[in-house]
């Protein structure tokens, strides 16, 4: 049976952990594909740091447009990260050159989405991001594959670990945001840019791609309205406890008869809800449905582990031939959404 060859872009937390996987359970990828999953070629910024795995036996590529364009990669791995430079250049190169895409970046896909799609569809290349929302959680499976005789009336929920972690420590230990913010910072749960974190911009990017799934609409991450937690006082999360609620960052997606309405802003949720209960850097995606009523997904939304399970789950889907389009159906139907503004009739 021929293999199918991974070029993989990117080695930090996430491209680490792919490796080691695709190392240790070569015999069972095989026996659940069909087929021998193998990397041939690798990326990174600097050759010579010590990731922890041993790279030599893979060819080495410092330019990872170089690495997308090889003949002896079948399926490009961008694990770099960046909504623009080096990951949106070397997913072009690779589909341009027919490959197949794999990826967890959110924040590309959340900007450039509909670009992409409509170049690997014109190629007829796939392009798979389930570790781009909610880490661990396969929840862009549940919409295109297991939920696809629903209309999906609903998709909401914690998509972003680090500010479940900070408000559930302001609300347990009783600290305040600053306090609590640099102990997320020295345990290195922020992104380079914190922002994108405590800012409701990541989490923003991964509501805006499981909008597009579930309502077949362009992503329209621009138009989502989107408030952080920088704001959120110890004041506010005690007021809150003594009405027996929890702030969460909340993420609500849905077709409303004003247009589509994609808010990712903090919400009280009752306490004893699971919402209410979820603790620290877990996630939660809730996803109502016409014909299912309700499904609930709870899992690690980050870290080494989760995510590389997200992404080999997507090789795995690769090497098996399933190929629909990336955001379920063709890029040219994706509807332009309404956006649903406060000042909507
Ligand atoms: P990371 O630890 O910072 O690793 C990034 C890797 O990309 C590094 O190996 C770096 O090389 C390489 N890189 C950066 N720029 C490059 C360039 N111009 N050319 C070649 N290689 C380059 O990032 P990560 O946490 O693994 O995240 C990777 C992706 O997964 C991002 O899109 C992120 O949003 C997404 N993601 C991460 C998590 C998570 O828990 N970490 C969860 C979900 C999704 P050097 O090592 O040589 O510097
Ligand atoms: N910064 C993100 C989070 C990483 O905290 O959820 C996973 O996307």
């Amino acid at each position: 049976t021929t293999p199918l060859r991974l070029g993989i872009a990117g080695l930090g937390t996430v491209g680490v952990g792919v490796v080691k996987i695709i190392r240790q359970k070569a015999n069972l990828l095989a026996q659940r594909t069909g087929r021998p999953v193998v990397i041939t070629a690798v990326s990174a910024r600097s050759k010579d740091k010590d990731r922890g795995v041993n790279l030599e036996q893979y060819a080495w590529e410092t330019d990872p447009v170089a690495l997308a364009q090889r003949d002896d990669v079948d399926v490009f791995v961008e694990l770099m990260g960046g909504d623009n430079g080096p990951a949106k250049a070397s997913i072009e190169a690779a589909i341009a050159a027919g490959k197949d895409v794999v990826t967890a970046n959110k924040a590309l896909l959340a900007h450039h989405g509909q670009a992409i799609a409509a170049a690997a569809e014109e190629k007829s290349c796939v392009v798979r991001y389930e570790a781009a929302v909610a880490g661990g959680i396969p929840v862009i499976k549940a919409l295109t594959e297991g939920l696809a005789g629903n209309d999906i009336t609903r998709v909401m929920g914690v998509m972003n670990g680090t500010c479940n972690y900070i408000l559930t420590r302001m609300q347990d230990a009783g600290l305040p945001y600053d306090a609590v913010f640099a102990e997320a910072d020295a345990l290195g749960y922020l992104e380079a840019d914190p922002n994108l974190d405590v800012g409701g911009i990541d989490a923003g990017h991964k509501l805006a791609l499981l909008a597009s799934i579930a309502f077949g609409t362009q992503v329209s991450f621009d138009k989502m309205e989107l408030e952080g937690i920088q704001r959120i006082s110890i004041e506010d999360i005690k007021l809150a406890a003594d009405m027996g609620f929890k702030i969460k960052l909340l993420g609500v997606a849905q077709l409303t008869g004003r247009g589509l309405e994609q808010r990712m802003t903090p919400c009280l949720v009752p306490e004893e809800s699971p919402l209410g209960q979820l603790k620290g850097g877990t996630n939660m995606v809730v996803i109502e449905g016409d014909a299912v009523e309700q499904v609930v997904l709870r899992g690690p939304g980050a870290g080494e582990g989760p995510t590389a399970s997200a992404v080999v789950g997507d090789i795995c889907d690769v090497a098996r031939g399933f190929r629909y389009p990336t955001f379920g159906i063709p890029a040219n139907e994706l509807a332009v959404p309404t956006p649903a503004t406060s000042n909507s009739p």
